[in-house]
């Protein structure tokens, strides 16, 4: 299958649904486009593998993947037909199979799994009987999951999800590697204002319209900051091996207390899937394929520890998560931008999204998805690391976990995927990124007077319980601060 001949993944011609001025029918279409639009994502990423290794576990901290393809399914089953229509379509037996709260990552592989040819007929009949009750479903605005569609939106969003966790596994998987079919995303461009200023004042952080987003991006706030500095750009490879050539590992200096001790323990020398050739040059493991290491792109593959020593090195500091939000979306003088560059949906010029590339796009090459404030790429190629752990807003209940990533990188493209959506980290006990694209590079910076000393907060049970925290050191550069090194996590 090829990813040319997909279904977009951005809505046609209309904002992300539900919209204003629709009609349920209209509603309905957009629906249905976006279910075959992250399925056949889904089925795409997974063709180009022979049956062992969609069977095979590649790592513990990972699902075989097959488990990943029949468990979007079985979600769909649970919420589209179970709850909203009381119907089935596979045997109840799959439902603890595929339940990701009864059995670890780990203990997948010893499951009694569907194989991929029956996974791949399950997932269909679901589906069908999915766009029947959605051709017949009212969308009663009272209703906790037919409102607006909210369910439909989180049905697809989960897929989406799960096709960046699958990205995470097949760039963990050992053996002949994976070799997608795609095309070179865009040229860079040299940057000549490294970094911008925000200035301060109150903004609306977080969000009470958009209809699919999920509770812990609810609901909008004020935020009042002061004036700071940030990153144009993702942290590149070429700014992150400066640090990693000039001994930043080796230099305690750099790192909190909880990050030199993880760097110890975990023997960190550099970025994970770096390798330092005899002659000097630097590759990268990209899909189970060693090439050389692309210096203008973000720097992937690194936990939040080396995005902060990073950072600290270059004498910034990560921003804080509200500080990454006010520069991604803020107006000066007020107002709210859905996305960095206004209110238009995303499309292949203004970033990238959606696997379209397979790996994150130079720094530069989306100069038209630049934010108010002049910020590029703060929406897809990767995920980026703050300062911020990750609590709920106020209002909202809920355990916070470990210091939260901002952008959305290849998920939720066109379903839901705006400046508001916010992801906790999800780190493999090495404390790594695993997965494609997800990285933080150096990350953006903010004022040195935020979040002082931020304790550790503990993380939620479906995290490993051991790597980085959320722990933060301010930093002594002078007001207004600048905050280093937008630390980005990998994306497609
Ligand atoms: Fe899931």
């Amino acid at each position: 299958m090829d990813l040319d001949d997909a279904p977009p993944l951005y809505p046609k011609g209309t904002p992300t649904p539900p919209h204003p001025g629709g009609t349920p029918a209209s509603l309905k279409q957009t629906i249905a486009d976006q279910l075959e639009a992250v399925r056949h994502r889904s089925l795409a990423l997974l063709d180009p593998l022979p049956e062992p290794d969609l069977v095979r576990q590649h790592s513990p901290i990972m699902s075989p993947l097959v488990w990943d393809l029949a468990h979007v399914g079985n979600y769909e089953e649970l919420w589209l037909l179970e709850a909203v229509a009381g119907l089935r379509a596979g045997p109840k037996s799959l439902d603890d199979v595929y339940d990701a709260f009864q059995h670890s990552r780990a203990e997948r592989g010893a499951l009694p799994l569907l194989g991929p040819a029956e996974a791949r007929a399950y997932i269909a009949g679901v589906r069908t009987k999915a766009l029947d009750v959605l051709d017949r479903v009212e969308f009663l605005p009272e209703h906790q999951l037919l409102g607006n569609a909210y369910v439909y939106g989180m049905v697809v969003q989960h897929e989406h999800q799960h096709d960046e966790t699958m990205l995470a596994t097949l760039q963990l998987m050992e053996g002949e590697g994976y070799r997608p079919q795609a095309p070179m995303p865009p040229r860079g461009r040299r940057i000549d204002t490294p970094e911008v200023l925000v200035e301060g004042g109150p903004f609306e952080m977080g969000t009470s319209l958009e209809a699919w987003a999920y509770d812990n991006e609810r609901p909008a706030h004020t935020v009042d900051l002061p004036p700071f500095y940030i990153d144009t750009t993702p942290v590149t490879n070429r700014f992150y091996l400066r640090f990693v050539e000039d001994g930043g590992y080796d230099d305690p200096r750099w790192w909190s207390e909880a990050g030199w001790a993880h760097r110890q323990k975990a023997g960190l020398g550099a970025p994970q899937f770096w390798r330092k050739e005899c002659e000097g040059v630097w590759t990268r493991l990209r899909f189970g394929w060693r090439e050389d290491l692309s210096l203008n792109e973000p720097v992937c593959h690194v936990c939040f520890y080396e995005a902060e020593a990073y950072a600290r090195w270059a004498g910034k500091r990560l921003p804080t998560e509200a500080e990454w939000e006010k520069a991604a979306s803020a107006e000066p003088g007020g107002g709210k931008r859905r996305y960095p560059w206004g209110d238009a949906p995303p499309s292949p010029e203004l970033a990238n999204l959606g696997q379209r590339y397979f790996r994150p796009a130079p720094v530069g090459a989306y100069p038209q998805g630049a934010s108010p404030w002049g910020c590029e790429q703060m929406i897809g190629d990767v995920w980026e690391w703050t300062s911020s752990p990750f609590t709920p807003y106020r209002g909202i209940t809920g355990s916070p976990t470990r210091s939260i990533r901002r952008s959305s990188s290849s998920r939720r493209t066109g379903s839901g995927c705006c400046v508001a959506a916010r992801g906790p980290p999800t780190l493999p006990p090495s404390g790594r990124r695993s997965g494609t694209g997800t990285s933080p590079s150096g990350g953006r910076s903010s004022p040195a007077s935020a979040a002082p000393g931020t304790p550790e907060v503990p993380c939620a049970a479906s995290w490993p319980t051991s790597g980085p925290t959320s722990a933060w050191s301010p930093c002594s550069s002078p007001l207004p601060g600048r905050c280093c090194a937008r630390a980005t996590n990998h994306a497609s």
